[in-house]
């Protein structure tokens, strides 16, 4: 069979971007590689480009292109190939006319600029990078419907939810509900959460991903996006969106239609499968190689319960920050990560996360976000101002210098 999508990867280096190419390896006669775009893991890079040869790749800035060109050379490389830099080189490959089909698994905000000029040039987006719709959401799905481009979920409970969607029309869901593993102090008690370590928040009890997105799982702030996300793709207000811990992180989503059927989508977790989902889509195809099937003999208990909003209280900033609407979802989304970073880099405590966020969600102020330009401008303030109340935290953190006090941001 031909080739018959060739494929722009957002974060080809990162943990989707790496499981995306290993489904394309086991289906290499459905899809190529068009162009590969990481940030700074050049060796990787590399590697991934003599294994899958596209004819683009991007690197997080223009001091990283003759790192990867030694790199090839030193692999004896020697097809042509165009290296890029930045947002808008990764802009200019996942535009490129070949390419079918782009995958956004970048960090952060760093491939929003790419994945909004993909939907507008029509382009088909499978979407693992959530921070996409949760600062531009109302921007990003406008274009899509404008140009026709399909955005397909690749996070595991979005891509539950449509997989569910097939069994009935939008207008009889009555409600989506998220599932979520509860990260690792699922059962720590409040008092110890102060004292707790990155690299205890890095132990994901469940999946293996990357260092937002796990302390992101353990805060709980991550179903925050994700029902940012959820309301985006699929049109629902966040009162209709709700979130149950299932540890066991085998039912990956449930809709809940309005005669009071519930439809779940179950499978191992394994990143594999939703992506590969969204990159058939609308076939269902064999894995080629590893079966995913799931064992009954060891998942026999399937457990729930509600969050504790209190213990993990970003779950209902992004609840506040959907409701509130405008530009408080970009400010909310800049604030964890600045404060995530800074968690990871041992400068704030666990639960100061929360209030940092918290303390930028109070200080945003209304603005409506008409372009991607503006979008970038508020992300870039937001996390001026995340950094300007770490240092309010954790006085001793702060490098002395006092952030440039913006427009209407208020101070808190
Ligand atoms: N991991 C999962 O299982 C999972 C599941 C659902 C959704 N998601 C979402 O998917 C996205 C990616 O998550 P992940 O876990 O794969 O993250 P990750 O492992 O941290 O990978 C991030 C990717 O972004 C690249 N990157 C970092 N800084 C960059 C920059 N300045 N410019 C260009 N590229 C840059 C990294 O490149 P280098 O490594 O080369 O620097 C890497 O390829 C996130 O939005 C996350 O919420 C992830």
């Amino acid at each position: 069979m031909a080739v018959v999508k060739r494929l722009c990867i957002l974060g080809s280096t990162g943990s989707v971007g790496r499981n995306a190419l290993r489904v394309v390896e086991s289906l290499s006669e459905r899809f190529g590689v068009a162009a590969l775009c990481a940030g700074k893991n050049i060796a990787l890079l590399a590697a991934q480009i003599a294994a899958f040869k596209p004819r683009v790749a991007v690197v997080a800035s223009p001091e990283h292109v003759e790192p990867l060109k030694a790199a090839l050379k030193a692999r004896r490389y020697r097809r042509p190939i165009s290296i890029l830099a930045g947002a808008e080189g990764q802009a200019e490959a996942a535009t490129m006319p070949e390419v079918d089909f782009v995958i956004a698994a970048g960090y952060g905000t760093t491939g929003l600029l790419a994945a909004y000029r993909a939907v507008e040039a029509g382009k088909n987006l499978g979407l693992a990078n959530k921070e996409v719709l949760v600062v531009a959401g109302e921007l990003v799905t406008q274009k899509a419907r404008e140009t026709g481009a399909a955005i397909l979920p690749i996070d595991s409970e979005h891509s539950a939810i449509h997989q569910c969607l097939r069994s009935g029309r939008p207008q009889e869901v009555r409600r989506l509900i998220l599932t979520a593993s509860g990260g690792p102090f699922l059962r720590t008690p409040q008092k110890s959460l102060n004292s707790v370590t990155p690299e205890q928040a890095l132990r994901h009890p469940i999946w293996k991903m990357g260092g937002r997105i796990t302390i992101d799982s353990a805060t709980l702030m991550n179903k925050g996006l994700e029902i940012i996300e959820a309301h985006w793709l699929f049109g629902l207000p966040e009162r209709q969106i709700e979130v149950l811990i299932h540890p066991e992180s085998l039912i990956h989503s449930m809709i809940e239609f309005q005669d009071g059927s519930l439809m779940a989508q179950l499978s191992v977790p394994d990143m594999r499968l939703p992506i590969q989902y969204a990159m058939t889509y609308p076939d269902r195809v064999k894995l080629n190689g590893d079966a995913l099937t799931l064992d009954w003999a060891r998942a026999r208990r399937l457990n729930f319960e509600p969050p504790d909003s209190r213990r993990f209280p970003c779950l209902e900033l992004g609840r506040a920050a959907l409701e509130a609407g405008q530009g408080m979802p970009c400010a909310m989304n800049a604030a964890d990560e600045v404060a995530v970073e800074a968690f990871l880099a041992h400068r704030l405590g666990f639960r100061d996360i929360p209030r940092v966020i918290e303390n930028v969600m109070r200080a945003t102020p209304a603005v409506h976000l008409i372009s991607i330009e503006d979008v970038m401008e508020l992300d870039r303030q937001a996390r001026a101002a995340a950094e300007r109340s770490i240092a309010s935290l954790r006085p001793s953190a702060s490098s002395g210098k006092k952030g440039r006090r913006t427009g209407s941001w208020r101070e808190y």
